[in-house]
Protein backbone atom coordinates (compact mmCIF):
# COMPACT_ATOMS: atom_id res chain seq x y z
CA UNK A 1 0.00 0.00 0.00
CA UNK A 2 0.92 3.21 -0.50
CA UNK A 3 1.95 5.39 2.60
CA UNK A 4 -0.02 8.91 2.43
CA UNK A 5 3.90 10.20 2.68
CA UNK A 6 5.16 9.30 -0.82
CA UNK A 7 2.50 11.88 -1.71
CA UNK A 8 4.57 14.87 -2.98
CA UNK A 9 3.07 18.03 -1.33
CA UNK A 10 5.37 20.42 -3.77
CA UNK A 11 3.97 21.50 -6.87
CA UNK A 12 7.32 21.83 -8.55
CA UNK A 13 5.47 21.50 -12.21
CA UNK A 14 3.17 24.96 -11.35
CA UNK A 15 4.93 27.54 -13.62
CA UNK A 16 4.77 31.09 -12.58
CA UNK A 17 5.01 33.85 -14.55
CA UNK A 18 8.11 35.89 -13.44
CA UNK A 19 8.02 38.14 -16.01
CA UNK A 20 7.23 41.91 -14.37
CA UNK A 21 9.26 41.31 -10.99
CA UNK A 22 12.51 42.49 -12.44
CA UNK A 23 13.87 39.06 -12.30
CA UNK A 24 17.63 39.48 -13.53
CA UNK A 25 16.97 35.63 -14.97
CA UNK A 26 14.23 37.20 -16.99
CA UNK A 27 15.33 40.27 -17.54
CA UNK A 28 18.23 40.03 -19.49
CA UNK A 29 16.48 38.07 -23.06
CA UNK A 30 13.75 39.53 -25.23
CA UNK A 31 10.31 37.23 -24.53
CA UNK A 32 11.24 34.84 -27.12
CA UNK A 33 14.58 33.51 -25.26
CA UNK A 34 13.95 31.10 -22.39
CA UNK A 35 16.40 31.69 -19.93
CA UNK A 36 18.32 28.64 -18.33
CA UNK A 37 21.56 30.83 -17.12
CA UNK A 38 21.99 32.48 -13.33
CA UNK A 39 21.56 29.90 -10.32
CA UNK A 40 17.51 30.34 -9.42
CA UNK A 41 14.84 28.45 -9.90
CA UNK A 42 11.54 28.90 -11.50
CA UNK A 43 10.07 27.15 -8.80
CA UNK A 44 7.80 28.78 -5.44
CA UNK A 45 9.71 29.44 -2.53
CA UNK A 46 7.98 26.76 -0.19
CA UNK A 47 4.86 28.65 2.02
CA UNK A 48 6.42 27.73 5.36
CA UNK A 49 9.62 30.42 4.14
CA UNK A 50 7.08 32.09 3.00
CA UNK A 51 4.53 32.52 5.73
CA UNK A 52 7.82 33.52 8.26
CA UNK A 53 8.55 36.51 5.74
CA UNK A 54 4.81 37.60 5.91
CA UNK A 55 5.27 37.02 9.85
CA UNK A 56 7.76 39.54 9.88
CA UNK A 57 6.17 42.28 7.45
CA UNK A 58 3.13 41.78 9.70
CA UNK A 59 4.96 43.52 12.72
CA UNK A 60 4.70 46.38 10.59
CA UNK A 61 8.80 47.97 11.61
CA UNK A 62 11.83 46.58 9.64
CA UNK A 63 14.73 48.62 11.23
CA UNK A 64 17.96 47.46 11.38
CA UNK A 65 18.46 44.33 12.82
CA UNK A 66 21.03 41.96 14.52
CA UNK A 67 20.86 38.42 13.94
CA UNK A 68 18.57 36.72 15.85
CA UNK A 69 19.04 34.02 18.38
CA UNK A 70 16.73 31.36 17.07
CA UNK A 71 18.44 31.63 13.40
CA UNK A 72 22.02 31.35 15.04
CA UNK A 73 19.94 28.08 16.35
CA UNK A 74 18.70 26.65 13.63
CA UNK A 75 21.54 27.07 11.39
CA UNK A 76 23.87 25.25 13.93
CA UNK A 77 20.83 22.30 14.73
CA UNK A 78 21.01 22.17 10.65
CA UNK A 79 24.92 21.48 11.17
CA UNK A 80 24.55 18.84 13.73
CA UNK A 81 21.25 17.07 12.07
CA UNK A 82 23.14 17.28 8.70
CA UNK A 83 26.49 16.83 9.08
CA UNK A 84 27.07 15.55 12.22
CA UNK A 85 28.85 19.04 13.04
CA UNK A 86 28.66 20.63 16.41
CA UNK A 87 29.78 24.21 15.79
CA UNK A 88 29.97 27.00 18.61
CA UNK A 89 27.61 29.94 18.17
CA UNK A 90 30.99 32.18 18.47
CA UNK A 91 32.15 30.77 15.59
CA UNK A 92 29.46 32.72 13.32
CA UNK A 93 29.52 35.29 10.97
CA UNK A 94 26.47 36.55 9.16
CA UNK A 95 27.31 38.11 6.05
CA UNK A 96 24.69 39.63 3.23
CA UNK A 97 25.67 36.99 0.57
CA UNK A 98 28.17 33.88 0.46
CA UNK A 99 30.09 36.39 -2.75
CA UNK A 100 30.86 39.01 0.07
CA UNK A 101 32.10 36.14 2.13
CA UNK A 102 34.81 35.14 -0.34
CA UNK A 103 35.84 38.59 -0.64
CA UNK A 104 36.11 39.42 2.98
CA UNK A 105 37.74 35.66 3.67
CA UNK A 106 40.98 37.03 0.66
CA UNK A 107 41.01 40.56 2.38
CA UNK A 108 41.24 38.29 5.84
CA UNK A 109 44.27 36.60 5.06
CA UNK A 110 46.07 38.88 2.14
CA UNK A 111 49.74 39.22 2.55
CA UNK A 112 51.97 41.68 0.22
CA UNK A 113 52.93 39.70 -2.38
CA UNK A 114 50.60 36.90 -1.63
CA UNK A 115 48.52 34.85 -3.76
CA UNK A 116 45.21 33.06 -4.22
CA UNK A 117 44.76 29.79 -5.33
CA UNK A 118 41.63 28.25 -7.09
CA UNK A 119 40.52 25.11 -9.10
CA UNK A 120 38.94 26.12 -12.73
CA UNK A 121 36.23 26.39 -14.40
CA UNK A 122 34.48 27.60 -11.33
CA UNK A 123 31.38 30.17 -10.68
CA UNK A 124 32.89 33.43 -12.44
CA UNK A 125 33.01 35.86 -9.05
CA UNK A 126 35.51 33.77 -7.53
CA UNK A 127 37.71 34.75 -10.33
CA UNK A 128 37.96 38.72 -9.38
CA UNK A 129 38.52 37.79 -5.86
CA UNK A 130 42.23 38.27 -6.05
CA UNK A 131 41.62 41.25 -7.64
CA UNK A 132 39.98 42.21 -4.76
CA UNK A 133 42.50 41.41 -1.99
CA UNK A 134 45.20 42.69 -4.66
CA UNK A 135 46.79 39.41 -5.26
CA UNK A 136 47.96 37.17 -7.70
CA UNK A 137 45.72 34.57 -8.71
CA UNK A 138 46.50 30.94 -9.28
CA UNK A 139 44.37 28.83 -11.91
CA UNK A 140 44.59 25.07 -11.42
CA UNK A 141 42.42 23.52 -13.96
CA UNK A 142 39.84 20.83 -13.47
CA UNK A 143 40.44 17.28 -15.47
CA UNK A 144 38.34 15.02 -16.48
CA UNK A 145 38.74 11.58 -14.70
CA UNK A 146 36.75 8.74 -15.87
CA UNK A 147 33.77 10.45 -16.52
CA UNK A 148 33.81 13.13 -14.00
CA UNK A 149 36.03 16.39 -13.36
CA UNK A 150 38.12 16.06 -10.70
CA UNK A 151 41.06 17.94 -9.07
CA UNK A 152 44.86 17.42 -10.25
CA UNK A 153 47.00 17.43 -7.17
CA UNK A 154 49.78 17.28 -9.11
CA UNK A 155 49.12 19.91 -11.38
CA UNK A 156 48.31 21.93 -8.35
CA UNK A 157 51.44 21.28 -6.58
CA UNK A 158 53.25 22.18 -9.65
CA UNK A 159 51.56 25.77 -9.47
CA UNK A 160 51.20 26.67 -5.91
CA UNK A 161 53.86 28.90 -4.46
CA UNK A 162 55.52 30.09 -1.35
CA UNK A 163 53.41 33.15 -1.32
CA UNK A 164 50.48 31.49 -1.71
CA UNK A 165 48.12 32.12 1.29
CA UNK A 166 43.98 30.74 0.74
CA UNK A 167 42.83 28.12 -1.44
CA UNK A 168 39.65 29.31 -2.39
CA UNK A 169 37.36 25.91 -2.75
CA UNK A 170 33.77 25.22 -4.07
CA UNK A 171 32.02 22.09 -3.33
CA UNK A 172 29.63 21.21 -4.22
CA UNK A 173 31.31 22.52 -7.55
CA UNK A 174 30.21 25.21 -9.68
CA UNK A 175 30.08 24.69 -12.53
CA UNK A 176 30.78 20.65 -13.03
CA UNK A 177 28.54 19.85 -10.42
CA UNK A 178 30.73 17.08 -8.60
CA UNK A 179 30.09 16.58 -4.88
CA UNK A 180 33.49 15.36 -3.94
CA UNK A 181 33.58 12.59 -2.04
CA UNK A 182 35.34 12.34 1.48
CA UNK A 183 38.40 10.77 -0.62
CA UNK A 184 38.88 13.50 -2.28
CA UNK A 185 38.19 16.38 0.37
CA UNK A 186 41.15 14.26 2.29
CA UNK A 187 43.22 15.06 -0.06
CA UNK A 188 42.72 18.87 -0.35
CA UNK A 189 42.97 18.98 3.27
CA UNK A 190 46.03 17.54 3.10
CA UNK A 191 47.14 19.75 0.56
CA UNK A 192 45.92 22.96 2.25
CA UNK A 193 48.06 21.63 5.59
CA UNK A 194 50.87 20.76 3.61
CA UNK A 195 51.51 23.96 2.19
CA UNK A 196 50.54 26.20 5.14
CA UNK A 197 47.23 27.81 3.30
CA UNK A 198 43.91 29.07 4.49
CA UNK A 199 40.96 27.30 3.02
CA UNK A 200 37.14 29.09 2.53
CA UNK A 201 34.73 26.32 1.09
CA UNK A 202 31.85 27.27 -0.47
CA UNK A 203 29.18 25.26 0.36
CA UNK A 204 26.35 27.22 -0.50
CA UNK A 205 24.70 24.27 -2.63
CA UNK A 206 25.42 21.90 -0.32
CA UNK A 207 21.74 20.41 0.34
CA UNK A 208 20.91 20.23 -3.44
CA UNK A 209 22.07 16.67 -4.01
CA UNK A 210 20.76 14.90 -7.34
CA UNK A 211 23.13 11.53 -7.78
CA UNK A 212 21.48 9.29 -5.25
CA UNK A 213 24.95 7.44 -4.70
CA UNK A 214 26.22 11.20 -3.94
CA UNK A 215 25.92 13.25 -0.43
CA UNK A 216 27.37 16.47 0.97
CA UNK A 217 30.79 16.54 2.90
CA UNK A 218 31.41 20.12 4.51
CA UNK A 219 35.32 19.66 4.57
CA UNK A 220 36.36 20.90 8.30
CA UNK A 221 34.28 19.11 9.65
CA UNK A 222 35.79 15.88 7.90
CA UNK A 223 39.10 17.06 8.75
CA UNK A 224 38.91 19.04 12.20
CA UNK A 225 42.64 20.08 11.90
CA UNK A 226 41.37 22.47 9.40
CA UNK A 227 39.64 24.48 12.08
CA UNK A 228 42.00 27.02 12.75
CA UNK A 229 42.40 27.95 9.14
CA UNK A 230 38.62 27.93 7.94
CA UNK A 231 35.69 29.66 6.44
CA UNK A 232 33.36 28.04 5.24
CA UNK A 233 30.15 29.47 3.80
CA UNK A 234 26.43 28.60 3.60
CA UNK A 235 23.52 29.57 2.83
CA UNK A 236 19.35 28.62 2.33
CA UNK A 237 19.23 30.84 -0.65
CA UNK A 238 20.10 28.18 -3.06
CA UNK A 239 17.85 25.78 -2.44
CA UNK A 240 15.31 27.72 -0.62
CA UNK A 241 15.30 30.25 -3.67
CA UNK A 242 15.50 32.89 -1.98
CA UNK A 243 18.75 34.35 -3.62
CA UNK A 244 17.45 37.64 -3.86
CA UNK A 245 17.00 38.35 0.05
CA UNK A 246 20.65 38.07 0.44
CA UNK A 247 22.14 36.18 3.71
CA UNK A 248 24.76 33.84 4.29
CA UNK A 249 26.77 32.61 7.31
CA UNK A 250 30.68 32.04 7.75
CA UNK A 251 31.63 29.35 9.81
CA UNK A 252 35.26 30.33 10.98
CA UNK A 253 36.92 28.60 14.06
CA UNK A 254 39.94 30.97 14.58
CA UNK A 255 39.57 34.00 16.73
CA UNK A 256 42.15 35.85 14.94
CA UNK A 257 41.13 35.34 11.47
CA UNK A 258 37.68 35.80 12.37
CA UNK A 259 38.48 39.29 13.51
CA UNK A 260 40.47 39.89 9.99
CA UNK A 261 36.77 38.86 8.63
CA UNK A 262 35.06 41.26 10.20
CA UNK A 263 37.36 44.37 10.24
CA UNK A 264 36.96 44.03 6.16
CA UNK A 265 33.78 43.97 6.13
CA UNK A 266 33.66 47.61 8.02
CA UNK A 267 31.69 50.26 5.92
CA UNK A 268 32.11 48.04 3.21
CA UNK A 269 29.33 44.98 3.51
CA UNK A 270 25.68 46.12 4.80
CA UNK A 271 23.50 43.94 7.26
CA UNK A 272 21.00 41.70 6.69
CA UNK A 273 17.57 42.85 6.08
CA UNK A 274 15.36 41.37 8.52
CA UNK A 275 13.16 39.31 6.07
CA UNK A 276 16.30 37.78 5.06
CA UNK A 277 16.92 37.06 8.62
CA UNK A 278 13.18 35.42 8.80
CA UNK A 279 13.61 33.72 6.10
CA UNK A 280 16.98 31.77 6.47
CA UNK A 281 15.41 31.16 9.69
CA UNK A 282 12.83 28.93 8.74
CA UNK A 283 14.43 27.35 5.76
CA UNK A 284 17.67 26.30 7.89
CA UNK A 285 14.45 25.12 10.69
CA UNK A 286 13.06 22.87 8.03
CA UNK A 287 12.83 19.29 8.52
CA UNK A 288 9.77 18.17 6.33
CA UNK A 289 9.59 16.46 3.18
CA UNK A 290 10.39 19.86 0.70
CA UNK A 291 14.20 19.45 -0.22
CA UNK A 292 13.76 15.48 -0.74
CA UNK A 293 11.20 16.31 -3.21
CA UNK A 294 12.70 19.19 -4.90
CA UNK A 295 16.05 16.94 -5.32
CA UNK A 296 13.50 14.28 -6.83
CA UNK A 297 12.10 17.11 -8.86
CA UNK A 298 15.62 18.21 -10.11
CA UNK A 299 17.23 14.55 -11.02
CA UNK A 300 13.86 13.47 -13.15
CA UNK A 301 14.94 17.43 -14.85
CA UNK A 302 18.96 16.20 -14.99
CA UNK A 303 17.82 12.94 -16.17
CA UNK A 304 15.61 14.66 -19.25
CA UNK A 305 18.70 17.25 -20.10
CA UNK A 306 21.21 14.19 -19.88
CA UNK A 307 18.89 12.52 -22.94
CA UNK A 308 19.17 15.73 -25.21
CA UNK A 309 22.39 16.56 -24.62
CA UNK A 310 24.76 12.72 -23.91
CA UNK A 311 27.78 12.14 -23.23
CA UNK A 312 28.75 16.49 -23.77
CA UNK A 313 27.77 16.54 -20.09
CA UNK A 314 29.15 14.68 -17.08
CA UNK A 315 26.23 13.78 -14.74
CA UNK A 316 25.42 16.63 -11.79
CA UNK A 317 25.91 15.00 -9.03
CA UNK A 318 24.93 17.79 -6.84
CA UNK A 319 23.21 21.58 -7.60
CA UNK A 320 20.86 22.49 -10.42
CA UNK A 321 23.77 23.07 -13.28
CA UNK A 322 25.49 21.33 -15.47
CA UNK A 323 28.40 22.37 -17.54
CA UNK A 324 28.06 21.16 -21.19
CA UNK A 325 30.90 20.38 -23.79
CA UNK A 326 30.37 22.54 -27.01
CA UNK A 327 33.81 22.82 -28.64
CA UNK A 328 33.38 20.47 -31.09
CA UNK A 329 30.92 23.46 -32.83
CA UNK A 330 33.47 26.05 -32.71
CA UNK A 331 31.28 28.97 -31.60
CA UNK A 332 33.21 32.40 -32.28
CA UNK A 333 30.63 33.91 -30.38
CA UNK A 334 29.01 30.90 -28.14
CA UNK A 335 26.09 33.58 -27.02
CA UNK A 336 25.09 34.86 -30.27
CA UNK A 337 24.86 31.18 -31.25
CA UNK A 338 22.24 30.43 -28.42
CA UNK A 339 20.22 33.22 -28.05
CA UNK A 340 19.62 32.74 -32.22
CA UNK A 341 17.98 29.44 -30.87
CA UNK A 342 15.96 31.28 -28.53
CA UNK A 343 18.05 29.83 -25.15
CA UNK A 344 19.53 32.23 -22.51
CA UNK A 345 22.77 30.37 -21.24
CA UNK A 346 26.02 30.56 -19.29
CA UNK A 347 29.06 31.21 -21.46
CA UNK A 348 32.51 29.00 -19.90
CA UNK A 349 34.59 31.70 -20.74
CA UNK A 350 32.96 33.72 -18.04
CA UNK A 351 34.14 30.37 -15.54
CA UNK A 352 37.40 30.27 -17.39
CA UNK A 353 36.16 27.08 -19.05
CA UNK A 354 35.88 28.11 -22.77
CA UNK A 355 34.15 26.20 -25.21
CA UNK A 356 31.05 25.03 -22.23
CA UNK A 357 27.95 25.90 -21.77
CA UNK A 358 25.93 26.04 -18.46
CA UNK A 359 22.11 25.09 -18.45
CA UNK A 360 20.31 25.90 -15.29
CA UNK A 361 17.85 22.59 -15.09
CA UNK A 362 15.64 23.97 -11.77
CA UNK A 363 12.46 24.87 -13.66
CA UNK A 364 8.98 23.36 -14.78
CA UNK A 365 9.26 20.96 -16.95
CA UNK A 366 7.32 22.51 -18.91
CA UNK A 367 9.77 25.21 -19.77
CA UNK A 368 12.44 22.62 -19.71
CA UNK A 369 11.15 20.48 -22.24
CA UNK A 370 10.73 23.95 -24.87
CA UNK A 371 14.63 24.30 -23.72
CA UNK A 372 15.23 21.08 -24.57
CA UNK A 373 14.08 21.28 -28.10
CA UNK A 374 16.23 24.12 -29.34
CA UNK A 375 18.73 22.55 -27.37
CA UNK A 376 18.30 19.60 -29.57
CA UNK A 377 18.41 21.75 -32.36
CA UNK A 378 21.44 23.88 -31.45
CA UNK A 379 23.60 21.39 -31.18
CA UNK A 380 22.73 19.18 -34.02
CA UNK A 381 23.73 22.78 -35.56
CA UNK A 382 20.40 23.03 -37.21
C1 LIG B 1 29.06 28.54 -5.86
C2 LIG B 1 28.26 29.78 -5.61
N1 LIG B 1 28.66 30.62 -4.65
C3 LIG B 1 27.98 31.76 -4.39
C4 LIG B 1 26.85 32.11 -5.11
C5 LIG B 1 26.14 33.39 -4.85
O1 LIG B 1 26.01 33.59 -3.50
P1 LIG B 1 25.38 34.92 -2.91
O2 LIG B 1 24.21 35.29 -3.78
O3 LIG B 1 24.97 34.52 -1.53
O4 LIG B 1 26.45 35.94 -2.92
C6 LIG B 1 26.42 31.26 -6.13
C7 LIG B 1 25.25 31.63 -6.96
O5 LIG B 1 25.06 31.13 -8.04
C8 LIG B 1 27.13 30.07 -6.38
O6 LIG B 1 26.75 29.22 -7.34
Amino acid sequence: MQKYSSMPTYDFDRYIDRHGTSAAKWIKYSNDILPFWVADMDFAVPDFVLNAIRDRVDHGILGYSRTPPALDEAFLGWLRREYGWQVPEQWLAWIPGVVPGLNLAALACATPGGAILMNTPVYYPFLSVPETARQTAIHAPLVLDGGRWAIDFERMASLVTPETNLLLACNPQNPTGRAYTTSELEQLATFVLEHDLVICSDEIHSSIVIEEHCSHTPIVALVPELEPRSVSLYAASKSYNVPGLSCAVAVIPNAGLRRRFQQARAGLVGGISPLAYAAAQAAFADEGPYLSELCTYLRANHDALKTVVGNRMTNVEATYLAWIDVRDLGLENPEAYFTGHGLGLSIGEQFAGPGFIRFNFACPRITLDTGLERLERALRGA
